[in-house]
């Protein structure tokens, strides 16, 4: 038997009255949830879903109270009836975590056994919470595009949300394996961040258009969005003939303003890409290649802040609100 404490402290977010509430609070350990896997939990990050998670009107906590964070790295303290031994280094993302089941915002969590990726060889917990959910999601967007046929020699390739999470994930993956890649950004003070990740071009949000032309010139032999929306209308409007766009998100809205136009005169192809119930084989392979061949070169440079449990609330707003750079940690021991 592990030596587990009764309680343990965690970020709680609690809707039940007319605003929803996050404080740190104590919290039964009978209670993180169903599973038989318990982790102590050194690092968790935040993501765009844990803003949403945290909020009553987020639409995406589906238990009330929770702990949000979708993310969550740390050691094995009861191994259940996983193949994995006590002091394991593991990660667990994604399926119910942070929205249906207590997530990484606390000092341990239990989880089902088929949850858990054990940390691959040259990863630290902290570098695996650098890139996350966004960055397993970025580094699924680019072998979508390649399994498409996408190559470095067919032309430029293009990043919106390029600061956010996915984004510049996806922009130093794509660098680091020979894309000469655009940085599609609204901040206007990004440029030279963009460009140390590898970025060969950054422009400005209003420069690749908008959803008021189903067809603009063909420019981009591939692309990879997380903002949804007009952007999206705007990406399958100038994709190459053949070319597809990688999409994973919404910061940028949900209805996408587009025609049959981009697909049946230039045979464009739109690839859903969904970390969330990514089976756990293959979520295992992926994490493997971030490791390896996917690995971002400035891995440690995508971490641009480390907040305690304390600071996490500031971290959520600045993300709703669609300022963040990079990859915000959440060092939990
Ligand atoms: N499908 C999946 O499995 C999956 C997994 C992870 C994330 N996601 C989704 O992907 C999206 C990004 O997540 P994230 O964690 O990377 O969030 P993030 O760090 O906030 O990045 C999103 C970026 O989008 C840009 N942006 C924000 N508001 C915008 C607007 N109104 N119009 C256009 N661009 C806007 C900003 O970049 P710039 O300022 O540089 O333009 C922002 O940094 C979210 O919708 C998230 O839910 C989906």
């Amino acid at each position: 038997m592990s030596d587990l404490p009764s309680s343990v402290r965690a970020l709680v977010a609690d809707a039940s009255g007319s605003e929803s509430r996050l404080e740190i609070r104590s919290l039964p350990t009978a209670d993180l949830g169903e599973g038989d896997v318990v982790i102590a939990v050194s690092w968790s990050s935040v993501n765009f879903k844990d803003g949403l998670a945290s909020r009553k009107d987020g639409k995406v906590a589906r238990i009330d109270p929770i702990v949000p964070g979708i993310d969550l790295a740390g050691t094995i303290v009861e191994p259940g009836s996983s193949d994995l031994a006590v002091g394991e280094s593991v990660l667990v993302h994604g399926y119910d975590t942070g929205v249906a089941h207590h997530g990484g915002y606390s000092e341990y969590a239990r989880v089902p056994a088929g949850w858990v990726v054990p940390l691959p060889a040259g990863l630290t917990g902290r570098q695996a919470m650098t890139l996350g959910t966004a960055g397993f999601t970025a580094a699924l967007s680019v072998i979508a595009l390649e399994e498409h046929g996408l190559t470095p020699d067919a032309g430029p390739v293009l990043v919106t949300g390029a600061t956010g999470g996915v984004g510049s994930v996806a922009v130093s993956i794509l660098a680091a394996r020979g894309y000469k890649v655009t940085a599609v950004t609204g901040k206007e003070d990004a440029a030279e961040w963009l460009h140390s990740l590898g970025a060969a071009d950054v422009v400005d949000r209003a420069s690749i258009g908008d959803a008021s032309r189903p067809l603009r010139r063909e420019t981009w032999a591939g692309a990879v969005d997380c903002v949804g929306g007009e952007t999206l209308a705007a990406v399958l409007a100038s994709l190459s003939y053949g070319a597809a766009v990688a999409a994973s998100g919404n910061t940028g809205g949900v209805p996408v303003p587009t025609t049959v136009f981009p697909f049946i005169l230039r045979s464009v192809s739109l690839l859903g890409i969904d970390s969330v119930q990514c089976p756990i084989e293959r979520r295992r392979e992926v994490w493997a290649r971030l490791a390896d061949d996917l690995r971002p070169p400035l891995l440690d440079d995508l971490a641009t802040d480390v907040v305690e449990l304390s600071g996490v609330p500031e971290a959520l707003e600045r993300i709703l609100s669609g300022g963040n750079r990079g990859r915000t940690l959440v060092r939990l021991r």
